[in-house]
């Protein structure tokens, strides 16, 4: 989704400040770029496409005295990707520059009031209203700060907004139910939607909260609320290193994220197991009472992952069930304060995963955030928040933040039912050298060479790997924008199956050697016998090995890990089918990594 980047320095650098952040926000997705540079008179550039396009368009030394100025990655909402429409956009006398995240809901009756009193819009965006608002207000003789203030009480909707003015070195924001982080450097300020924009500049942050308004000039940064006082604010410290959010020699992102996830999980893990004792301690989630239902709100694979979390609650005898954020209404939440409601997102920014826990929240339900990204949204609004610890995850379909939700939703179900074993413990300790052994063995790329022209593919699962499979089509379709579906694999014969030929490959997760497995066994043969190829995701205890063409391996011994470690073998053959198509595989068309609007 759309990212804010916004820079007020001493040094006068701020052309190189605003392109590397938009390179920082490239990972969010995006269509067009631009940035606007502030002193005594007002420079906006703006270009549909790639981030190079906006560069090579830029007369970069003509600007290598200014200091101040913001920049934006659109993804389109109100209008197609141009010029036009790309971020920053100015009233008519270019006398303010404005860039904006989110939906404004209003804009439509906003417009036709400006229209009606005579402005020209020149693009589709929701965000045009904005300039053109504030130099209503500068035109009346109202000061600088008050006409943003104005015209930001006047949107509804969601935003977060940065203007800059001609004549001034002094940047504006707010912020509404859309992510904004200021940073403190030692030589100026910055200002962007996620930590990695500037993160090679500073990793002190501050959030704003909804409804602040920051100012940021080269000599200070100054938080406000709603009426205008200042709001003390506390400056937290990012761990991340900046070689974490580079590729450190991978050809892209999600290869290096794949590769990472035996890293990532051990720092899931460190220092919230004990063993000797067989206990779990996340320390900042208390022991709950959940005397009422556990209900999961999440979307896309942070979704997949809460179906997984639900279940080991269900397998502990707690009525838990995992509900689409998007779906998730008034009636499905539970009343009053016995029950927990556990918000699964990576970005902690999701907007339909946001307003669920909102609403979670006004119903009086425990709320619990189990994120990657601190501070964020989720886990500034929630009751308690557990982090997975996964640092950045820049390629846009996710992969180690899964395997690390997982992880940290084994430890949260532990923890919530009081309910661990030894045996517990110990598997989700195997679990990051298990996956370093698919990393190091893996026959993914031979079998996504074999079936990269199919028409189709399908996964099939039961029981823990059933979210597995919604996971595996998810990620082949995302990446290799080809069709793919994961199917409970008892209801591949309620209809799924009439799409079976031989030219769509089903993959069929089964490790263990239990009913379900034999269940799914029988689904493989029905799936054979109609002459589809076939992958067995296993771990070699079943019989199912007879009846597939090809296997990927799944070590280790079974239980809660057999669905993590699976994983890791379909986001590999995803990975190299969409490789050996050419997809732009870290930027996938149409999607974005943060997805703020609902
Ligand atoms: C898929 C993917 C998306 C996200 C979904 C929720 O690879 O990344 O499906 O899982 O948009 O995002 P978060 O977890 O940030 O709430």
């Amino acid at each position: 989704m759309c990212g804010i980047i916004g820079y007020a320095g001493s040094d006068s650098d701020a052309i190189d400040v605003l392109l590397d952040g938009l390179s920082g926000l490239e990972y969010r997705g995006y269509d067009s770029a631009g940035v606007a540079l502030s002193n005594q008179t007002l420079h906006v550039h703006k270009r549909e496409g790639e981030l190079s396009a906006l560069e090579s368009a830029l007369p970069k030394s003509e600007y290598e005295n200014e200091s101040v100025g913001i920049g934006h990655t659109r993804w389109s909402t109100h209008g197609p990707p141009s010029d036009v429409n790309a971020h920053p956009h100015t009233d008519d006398q270019n006398r303010v520059a404005v860039v904006h995240n989110g939906i404004i809901e209003n804009y439509q009756s906003l417009r036709d009031e400006l229209t009606a009193a005579g402005i020209e819009f020149e693009s589709d965006t929701d965000t045009e209203v904005v300039p053109h608002l504030i130099s209503t207000y500068l035109a009346d003789g109202i000061d600088r700060e008050t006409a943003f203030r104005r015209a930001i009480d006047r949107i509804e909707g969601s935003y977060a907004v940065a203007a800059v003015f001609e004549g001034t070195n002094t940047i504006y924001a707010a912020r509404r139910n859309s992510p904004l982080v200021l940073g403190i450097g030692n030589d100026g300020y910055y200002l962007a939607s996620d930590v990695p924009a500037f993160i090679e500049y500073t990793d002190r942050v501050i959030y704003l909260d909804d409804g602040e308004f920051a100012r940021l000039s080269p000599s200070e940064v100054v938080v406000t609320d709603a009426d205008g006082t200042v709001v003390e604010t506390s400056i937290e410290t990012i761990s991340w290193d900046p070689e974490d959010a580079g590729k450190s020699g991978y050809d892209h992102y999600m290869l290096k994220e794949i590769n990472e996830q035996p890293d990532a999980l051990r720092k899931c893990l460190r220092g919230r197991l004990d063993e000797l004792e067989g206990t779990v301690d996340l320390e900042s989630v208390p022991p709950i009472q959940a005397s009422g239902a556990i209900q999961f709100v999440a979307c896309g694979t942070s979704y997949h992952a809460a179906m997984y979390g639900a279940r080991l609650l269900r397998d502990r005898g707690v009525s838990a069930q995992a509900f689409l954020a998007s779906e998730y209404d008034e009636e499905t939440i539970p009343v009053g304060g016995e029950s927990v409601v556990v918000g699964v997102t990576q970005s902690g920014e999701t907007a339909d995963t946001m307003r669920a826990l909102r609403a979670a929240n006004r119903a009086g339900a425990k709320t619990i955030a189990v994120t990657n990204v601190v501070g964020s949204s989720a886990a500034r609004e929630c009751d308690h928040v557990l982090y997975i610890r996964a640092g950045p995850e820049i390629g846009v379909a996710a992969t180690k933040t899964f395997a690390s939700q997982q992880a940290a939703l084994t430890m949260l179900a532990c923890q919530l039912t009081e309910n661990i074993s030894r045996e517990t413990i110990q598997a989700l300790r195997d679990v990051p050298d298990l996956i370093q052994t698919v990393l190091d063995t893996s026959n993914a790329r031979a079998v996504a060479e074999t079936y990269e022209d199919a028409d189709a593919y399908f996964f099939i699962g039961r029981g823990y790997q059933y979210p597995v499979a919604l996971e595996g089509a998810l990620k082949m379709k995302e990446i290799t924008y080809k069709h793919a579906e994961g199917f409970a694999a008892g209801e591949l014969k309620h209809g799924p199956l009439a799409l079976v030929t031989e030219n769509t490959p089903v993959f069929a997760l089964v490790t263990g050697d239990d009913e379900r497995a034999n269940k799914t066994i029988g689904n493989v043969k029905e799936v054979e016998a109609r002459d589809a190829p076939v992958v067995a995701v296993t771990d070699g205890r079943s019989e199912v090995e007879r009846y597939a063409d090809h296997v990927l391996e799944v070590p280790g011994a079974g239980g809660i890990a057999s669905p993590i470690v699976a994983n890791v073998q379909l986001q590999l053959v995803s990975y190299w089918v969409a490789n050996r198509l050419g997809r732009s595989i870290d930027k996938p068309r149409n999607l974005a990594k943060s997805v703020t609007v609902e």
